[in-house]
């Protein structure tokens, strides 16, 4: 059987990562690509050398040609520009819209029978107009955030319990901003209620929403600390974990930015749901019961995310 092909358009920090952990684990040959001439190539020759310390098979190349993208099996994008501190991801809005409709047309022409993955930020706006302007079927586009975001929850939530973060389902949905919706009523400690745990460990309602708010400016945090650039290692870990359920078939339930149209009430929004991922791309939206409350910070969120949509339209009439 012919190996799988994975191409990460962008060969930054996050496609550096994602094309080591990729080529770790075997999951295919990789093309990492760029605008930039030689960073690509430069990267694929130094993970290729990793290959006979780890002991990974996997054919690793550099490009600047959307051509050599051809016949990919997942594409990850990070394409695009990251915020500076003091920025919030929308800030990116205008720069980014661009690159997406750049890689959203070498998509098109080179690779329309992938499954594609971006995490390029704003999230649910670009991964939306990276649909639009790649025109492939909404079940093979998808947003990575979820599990990143869910990952930052649980983290905090393991710290604060001090647990295994093997034990703690973290569940967060809604845009990746900081309007973001930590669900704490679907968030478990080995099926315990992160609630009811918190009572059986003395931490106070205030904490938990102290790790909430935490949470929700997970990136900025780490925007902050590095200074110049954003988080790459969980972002990268995250969508290798989306590719992996697609290449699997692993009908795995993963937390991303799907195409929501008629569930929660929305009306054809990229958005950050539960869905399962297999062979099929973004199989299933899985819509849960939300409190007044829960639905009404979606609601929040959802209603950021469309005004992004909005101001993406003005930039750009084709998506009008
Ligand atoms: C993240 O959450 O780490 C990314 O969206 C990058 C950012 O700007 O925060």
């Amino acid at each position: 059987m012919a190996r799988k092909k994975i191409a990460l358009i962008g060969s930054g920090m996050i496609g550096g990562t994602l094309a080591h952990l990729a080529a770790k684990k075997e999951m295919g040959d990789i093309v990492l690509f760029d605008i930039a001439e030689g960073m690509p190539q430069g990267k694929a020759l130094d993970l290729s050398q990793c290959g006979p310390v780890e002991g990974f098979d996997a054919k690793i190349t550099g490009s600047n040609d959307y051509a050599d993208i051809a016949g990919a099996d997942v594409i990850i994008v990070t394409a695009g520009v990251p915020r500076k501190p003091g920025m919030s991801r929308d800030d990116l809005l205008g720069i980014n819209l661009k690159v997406m409709k750049a890689v959203g047309e070498g998509i098109k022409n080179s690779a329309p029978d992938a499954f594609v993955i971006c995490i390029t930020n704003p999230l649910d706006a670009m991964v939306w107009a990276l649909r639009e302007f790649s025109g492939l079927p909404h079940n093979k586009v998808v947003g990575m955030a979820g599990v990143l975001d869910s990952a930052r929850f649980a983290t905090f939530l393991a710290w604060e319990f001090d647990v295994s973060v093997k034990d703690v389902n973290a569940f967060v949905l809604g845009g990746h901003g900081d309007t973001m919706v930590p669900v704490t009523s679907y968030t478990t400690i080995n099926g315990i209620p992160v609630d009811d745990f918190a009572k059986i460990k003395g931490v106070s309602a205030d904490r938990i929403d102290e790790i909430v708010d935490r949470t929700r400016k997970g990136g900025g945090e780490i925007v902050g600390l590095l200074g110049n650039g954003s988080a790459y290692y969980a972002p990268a870990t995250s969508a290798i974990s989306m590719a992996e359920a697609y290449l699997g078939d692993q009908k795995r339930i993963l937390p991303c930015a799907s195409y929501v149209d008629g569930k929660y009430g929305l009306d054809g929004l990229y958005v950050g749901v539960p869905t399962v991922i297999g062979a099929g791309g973004t199989e299933e939206v899985i819509e849960i019961e939300l409190s007044d409350e829960e639905k009404s910070n979606l609601k929040v969120s959802t209603d950021a995310v469309e005004e992004l949509l909005e101001a993406c339209k003005g930039l750009d009439s084709s998506l009008a």
